[in-house]
């Protein structure tokens, strides 16, 4: 069960390979090269004219919002993050790992022309000369969605900025955000990528009326920069799951879920059955709830409780996927809700005993189980879990 934590990834690169032996000359044939978009990191950047860095920091020397609302996003952590880098450190983890997490070659010790053999652990390693470990840390930065060949890329082309500028509104879209955000593959036959978010958005009843940036990045009217004039601005948070990450990330979002409880008689016979029905609707989110991570899922908790507080009943249902590691990576189960699916959770008991009783109801929203944070060591610290819906509901069991 060791492979488990690595539901990131799997697949077909096989096939590919198999083209490339054909092509390729003799003597170099056992250097496989790279082909997913994901497994080749945006190449070395220069510095935009006008800028002294690449760096985050020094974007936020002028774009103070902007900086200070990045900074709480997990695109700032995605470095950092101490799953992450557990991740990375086993021996299981291949470098292709990096490339969404820290997407600059400038970001990166290394460049990678391709496999031994096609053998994604034995990766052919060039030193960068270019590598900058501060950069490093800071994740998915500004320049990692804003820089490409030597300009700041934005979507309309300012010419008051003091840096060189491109105009490029094709680019900066949500095509971006499905770069990183959309990945399927089997890499090893225990390792598997899957992140659905840009193929469930596109299926999905929002695809050309929402997209990733209008749900994640609030539209607000500010300065861009002080002094400049307020026009519309774009929010940097990022808010998703709305789990925090240790202190760092508070995000501020609505949940996907809207809940519906239904109507609860309060006064009930001995004969009557205590029923509850819990409706959730997955009203606000353009794709699956929950959707990326596989390891992510939601839990519907009832117990009935009586007037000391004991259980007499409660039962529990999940939301979420579930994989099978070995001998084979495969997805067996996959109930997260659709966009606008909805469902009906039930609870029903038959009172034995007369009395006072509690319905107590919960929904809580996970990032990964408990085996996985501790196969990872992230301590008792590392959030988990939010509740996302808590109920107590009253009810009297008073005639024979
Ligand atoms: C010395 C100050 C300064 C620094 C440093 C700076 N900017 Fe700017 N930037 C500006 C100003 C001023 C504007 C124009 C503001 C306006 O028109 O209201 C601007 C405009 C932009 C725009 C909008 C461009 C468009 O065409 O719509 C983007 C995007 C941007 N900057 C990103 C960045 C990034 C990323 C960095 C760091 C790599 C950065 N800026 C560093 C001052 C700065
Ligand atoms: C994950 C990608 C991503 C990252 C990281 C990112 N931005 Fe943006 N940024 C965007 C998108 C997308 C827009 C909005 C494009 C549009 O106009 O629809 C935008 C817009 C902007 C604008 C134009 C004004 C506005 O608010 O719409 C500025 C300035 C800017 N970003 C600065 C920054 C700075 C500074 C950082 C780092 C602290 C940063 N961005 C990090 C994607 C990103
Ligand atoms: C370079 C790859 C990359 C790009 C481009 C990118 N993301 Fe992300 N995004 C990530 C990674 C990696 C994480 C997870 C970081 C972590 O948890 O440590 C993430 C996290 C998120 C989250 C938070 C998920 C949560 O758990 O709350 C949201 C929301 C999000 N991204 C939206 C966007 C949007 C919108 C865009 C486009 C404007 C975008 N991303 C562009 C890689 C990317
Ligand atoms: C109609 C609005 C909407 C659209 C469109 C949308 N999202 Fe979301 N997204 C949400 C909401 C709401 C949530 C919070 C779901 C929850 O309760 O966990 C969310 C959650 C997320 C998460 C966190 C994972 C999770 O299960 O909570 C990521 C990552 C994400 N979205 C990325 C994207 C990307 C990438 C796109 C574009 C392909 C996109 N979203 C389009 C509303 C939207
Ligand atoms: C195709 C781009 C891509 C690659 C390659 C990639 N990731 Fe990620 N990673 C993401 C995105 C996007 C998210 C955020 C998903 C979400 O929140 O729905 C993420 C989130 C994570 C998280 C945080 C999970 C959480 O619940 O917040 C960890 C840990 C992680 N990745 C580890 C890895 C490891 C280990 C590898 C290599 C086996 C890897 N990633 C390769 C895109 C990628």
């Amino acid at each position: 069960m060791k492979k488990r934590s690595f539901s990131i990834f799997t697949m077909l690169i096989v096939t590919v390979l198999s083209f490339v032996r054909c092509s390729q000359p003799a003597e170099v044939s056992n250097i496989h090269p790279l082909t997913k978009s994901w497994e080749i990191a945006v190449p070395n950047q220069e510095v935009p004219k006008g800028l002294f860095s690449l760096s985050a920091e020094d974007c936020g020397s002028c774009h103070t919002q902007h900086y200070q609302e990045w900074k709480m996003s997990t695109h700032a952590h995605a470095w950092t993050d101490l799953q992450f880098q557990a991740e990375l450190k086993k021996e299981s983890s291949p470098i292709m790992c990096i490339n969404c997490h820290i997407p600059l070659q400038n970001q990166q010790e290394y460049f990678v022309d391709g496999y031994v053999d096609g053998d994604i652990y034995q990766p052919v390693k060039r030193l960068n000369p270019k590598f900058d470990r501060d950069l490093q840390q800071e994740g998915i930065n500004c320049a990692s969605c804003h820089v490409r060949d030597g300009a700041v890329i934005g979507t309309t082309g300012s010419t008051k900025a003091p840096h060189k500028t491109v105009k490029d509104p094709k680019f900066l879209s949500e095509t971006l955000c499905i770069s990183c955000h959309n990945a399927v593959a089997v890499v090893t036959p225990t390792l598997a990528c899957s992140f659905e978010t840009g193929d469930e958005w596109k299926a999905g009843p929002y695809y050309g009326q929402q997209n990733c940036i209008s749900c994640h990045m609030d539209t607000i009217q500010r300065e861009w920069m002080v002094g400049y004039g307020e026009k519309l601005s774009h929010r940097h948070y990022f808010p998703g799951s709305g789990i925090p990450k240790i202190d760092t990330v508070k995000t501020m979002m609505k949940n996907g879920f809207a809940f519906y409880p239904s109507l609860l008689e309060k006064k009930y016979s001995l004969s009557d059955s205590i029923f509850f029905k819990l409706k959730i609707k997955n009203e606000f989110a353009g794709h699956k709830v929950p959707t990326g991570d596989p390891e992510r899922f939601f839990i519907i908790h009832f117990a009935l409780t009586n007037k000391n507080g004991d259980i007499v009943s409660e039962n529990e249902y999940r939301i979420g996927e579930h994989w099978q590691w070995h001998p084979a990576v495969k997805k067996i189960e996959d109930n997260n809700l659709l966009p606008n699916e909805e469902r009906d959770f039930l609870f029903s008991y038959l009172p034995k005993k007369k009395g006072k009783y509690y319905l107590n109801v919960s929904v809580t929203k996970h990032r990964m189980d408990e085996k996985a944070a501790e196969y990872n060591n992230l301590g008792n610290e590392y959030p988990r879990f939010i509740p996302v819906f808590e109920k107590q509901y009253p009810i009297l069991v008073e005639k024979e």
